[in-house]
């Protein structure tokens, strides 16, 4: 009898779905908007896998609702803050992520809002669009350089350091801040304090964990040069959104590129950081090009098959395990899930 596999969307991009479902029964959450745990729970029955998002809530309710044949989740996605890792291990579920596929996209997104943020374009397309283009000045739609400027990365792992090679093209010297990263040949590793204080532009790259809840609150903000960018592509966790509105309101930083949000999705009730003009807010969209998200989707499926066939999972999240009701694995060595 084939194994039960839940996926909590009907459309994944790329041919991972179609390679899943020739060896497994393939059942997907069939609606538009978001599934409630509930509808989950129900569809999880008997399941041997789940293939999840990013943001989907992955707890013990779920894990038991799929009950004993459930040995793996596989997330499509990088972060697993959404996920009960302790209720996994637990029940010798293995956790997947997707690392290694997304960096270099969410790079390149990241460096779009930096430079939307900077130059201030979103306001600039708005202006044309609105027909207030009369009068060509040499006051009007001024930003920010960003060539030139100093960047400070927060967590320097697979994206952090791809924004640094971006940077170099820009001539943009780099600092970083992340315990687990000496200096290298592109960025220099200093304590967050300097790196607040000496950035013109500040990009989050840290997963979202008890430790990294608001990282970014009124202190730090305060911290930061008045002409200096706030970018995140991490969590919306990371950033406390009340704090960052004053700032934002107050002049005390210059802008904010927001791809990620504390509450997500959004629908119609939208964060007033949305209609904030000093910032440009995306709808988490880092990791969204046709090859990229076909290649998260492929390796989640890549990591069913492999459990369900007995072999240990490609990539488990750090200290998980590889396999079905295995001990944990001691932490990979420099592995503290910087994104
Ligand atoms: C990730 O991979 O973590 C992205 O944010 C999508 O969830």
């Amino acid at each position: 009898m084939k194994q039960r596999v839940l996926t909590t969307r009907a459309a994944l991009p790329g041919g991972g779905i179609a390679r899943l479902a020739s060896d497994a029964e393939v059942v997907a959450w069939p609606g538009t908007s978001k599934p409630e745990p509930r509808d989950l729970a129900e569809l999880a029955k008997g399941a041997s896998a789940i293939l999840a998002l990013g943001n989907d809530r992955v707890d013990a309710a779920l894990l038991d609702a799929a009950g004993p044949s459930l040995r793996v989740v596989a997330l499509a996605s990088m972060g697993y803050d959404a996920v009960d890792r302790e209720a996994a291990a637990e029940r010798g579920v293995v956790v997947t992520h997707t690392p290694g596929v997304l960096a270099e996209t969410t790079a390149d997104l990241t460096f779009a809002l930096v430079l939307m943020a900077r130059r201030r374009l979103g306001a600039a397309r708005d202006s044309l669009a609105a027909g207030q283009w009369g009068l060509f000045r040499m006051d009007d739609y001024l930003g920010l350089d960003v060539h030139g400027a100093t960047l400070g990365l927060i967590g320097y792992g697979q994206i952090g350091r791809a924004v640094a090679r971006r940077s170099q093209g820009f001539g943009m010297r780099v600092l970083h801040h992340d315990p687990y990263a000496p200096d290298d040949a592109l960025s220099t590793s200093v304590d967050l304090p300097t790196l607040l204080a000496e950035a013109d532009v500040v990009s989050l790259h840290v997963p979202l964990t008890p430790q990294t809840r608001h990282l970014i609150g009124a202190a730090e903000l305060a911290a930061m040069k008045p002409t200096a960018t706030l970018v995140s592509t991490s969590r919306g966790g990371v950033v406390d959104e009340d704090a960052l509105l004053r700032a934002l309101r107050d002049g005390s930083i210059h802008s904010a590129g927001l791809d990620v949000f504390e509450r997500e999705p959004m629908g119609q009730e939208l964060s007033p950081l949305v209609a904030e003009p000093h910032a440009v807010t995306l709808p988490h969209i880092g990791s969204a090009t046709e090859a990229t998200r076909a290649a998260m989707v492929d390796l989640a499926v890549d990591n069913i098959q492999d459990v369900l066939a007995g072999g240990p999972a490609r990539t488990p999240i750090p200290g998980g395990a590889a396999m079905p009701g295995q001990d944990r694995a001691p932490r990979p060595v420099g592995g503290r899930g910087a994104r």
